[in-house]
């Protein structure tokens, strides 16, 4: 059985872009599929890329809707879809208790950030402000904390030389997107999927 993937988008969505590139024809080719793209907003450019992949979409707009009622269609969403692992792509909210849980060490992040050093939004103006010679991006597991689970790939990002927040977040993209689907590769050569979910 192949793991079914969701990846959870906000915004502009080049991670789930290159993953879904890397599940076509790279590292994660026969691996997983992406059962389906998942947004937060409407609006989100990453939706229309993942259309013209042909992969489903799901907006879950969360305007509006309660915390429960969001949480039952999000997990109503991942039930439906048959999804075995979450994989957090830029998304913009925090997951409730109940979805980690039901999840539970089957949902990944990626933090532009060492996580022991800064959690949150803001990771790379945090660097770029702070003068960092180097920045590390964190592929890590999601708990009930903000960027608190257990990491599972690290890798650096140099900044020397970098004069700008553009060039920062170009630089650290570009390592993005070469650790996640490494790193989501080597988490899933490990997973035991139960039949049931
Ligand atoms: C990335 O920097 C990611 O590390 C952070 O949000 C940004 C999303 O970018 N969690 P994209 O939507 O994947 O282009």
């Amino acid at each position: 059985m192949i793991p079914r993937l969701a990846i959870l988008i906000s915004g502009r969505g080049s991670n789930m872009q290159t993953l879904a590139q890397r599940v076509q024809d790279g590292i994660l080719a026969g691996q997983c599929e992406i059962a389906v793209v998942i947004s937060s907003r409407p609006d989100a450019a990453g939706l229309e890329l993942a259309q013209q992949m042909g992969i489903a979409t799901v907006e879950l707009d969360v305007r509006g809707m309660d915390k429960a009622a969001y949480d039952d269609s999000l997990l109503s969403t991942l039930a439906e879809h048959h999804v075995d692992v979450v994989v957090l792509a830029g998304y913009m909210r925090i997951l409730s208790p109940r979805v980690v849980s039901h999840y539970r060490n089957r949902i990944l992040n990626i933090h532009p950030a060492d996580t022991a050093l800064h959690q949150g939004l803001g990771a790379y103006d945090w660097a770029f402000e702070q003068k960092q010679p180097s920045t590390k991006i964190t592929v890590h597991l999601v708990d009930e904390g903000l960027d608190t689970g257990t990491v599972i790939a690290q890798r650096e990002v140099n900044l020397t030389g970098a004069t700008s927040l553009e060039e920062v977040e170009q630089r650290g993209l570009a390592v993005e997107h070469e650790l996640y689907p490494e790193a989501l590769a080597s988490f899933l050569t490990s997973l035991t999927l139960n039949p049931e979910n």
